[in-house]
């Protein structure tokens, strides 16, 4: 990676944490018992129902905010549903202009527990996003990422052709170092979306920050 990358991330880290592997080994040789929310079991019951009567193929849009990149992913794959999954009901609620396109559901819930439902459930998406995440970008908050969190070895169990996008190259390489660990492969590239598909990457895109896609089969 070019050491002239302009970073628009305010970190104290200047590479990958060097308590990484530890922390992924200790998480990918241990399951993530913390019991489940009755909430989350009961919005799965009804993911779980919408795919099943689908009969078809769906995709995960996990942190999906406002569900902009949901409505986009609904019309690109027309054949598929489109799950978005935040657990900000603010960010969920927003008003957006049109109508939702029929394959597509935005539903409130903690990704820590459905990612574990999912996998328990076999679940499996055909395709999975997670498109600019927090990226707790203090050394202390490494722990807060989903590939520092004990939640990883389920993001990664629930499988699908994987995609993760963010404006901090450090998350991604990490993410990508965590997966290596788990015995995955991964691309790492720079992207210019023609058309950004979230509110956040629009924001960085017109602050000119440069744009990091990660994309693996899981
Ligand atoms: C930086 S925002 C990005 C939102 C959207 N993907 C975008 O690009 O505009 C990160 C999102 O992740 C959601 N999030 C963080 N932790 C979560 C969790 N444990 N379960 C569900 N959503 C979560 C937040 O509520 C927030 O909407």
């Amino acid at each position: 990676m070019s050491e002239n990358t302009s970073r628009s991330v305010d970190s104290n880290q200047s590479g990958i944490h060097e308590r990484l592997a530890d922390i992924v080994m200790k998480h990918l040789s241990s399951s993530f018992k913390r019991p489940f929310a009755d909430h989350s079991c009961r919005v799965f019951d009804k993911i779980y129902a919408a795919v099943r009567d689908r009969d078809g193929p769906f995709i995960l849009d996990a942190c999906c905010g406002v569900g902009d990149s949901t409505r986009h992913l609904a019309k690109e794959f027309p054949d598929h549903l489109v799950i978005g999954l935040d657990k900000s009901l603010h960010r969920l609620s927003r008003q957006r202009s049109g109508t939702d396109p029929e394959n597509m559901m935005l539903a409130r819930t903690d990704l820590n527990d459905f990612y574990r439902l999912a996998v328990e459930a076999d679940l499996k998406p055909a395709r999975h996003y997670i498109l600019y995440p927090n990226p707790w970008p203090k050394a202390a908050h490494l722990k807060r990422r989903w590939h520092g969190a004990p939640v990883f070895p389920s993001i990664i169990n629930v499988g699908g052709c994987f995609e993760l996008r963010s404006n901090w190259d450090i998350y991604l390489l990490e993410f990508q170092a965590a997966l290596k660990l788990a015995g995955k492969t991964s691309e790492l590239c720079l992207i210019m979306p023609e058309k950004p598909i979230t509110p956040f990457e629009v924001k960085y895109q017109s602050d000119g920050q440069p744009l990091w896609q990660l994309t693996a089969e899981l």
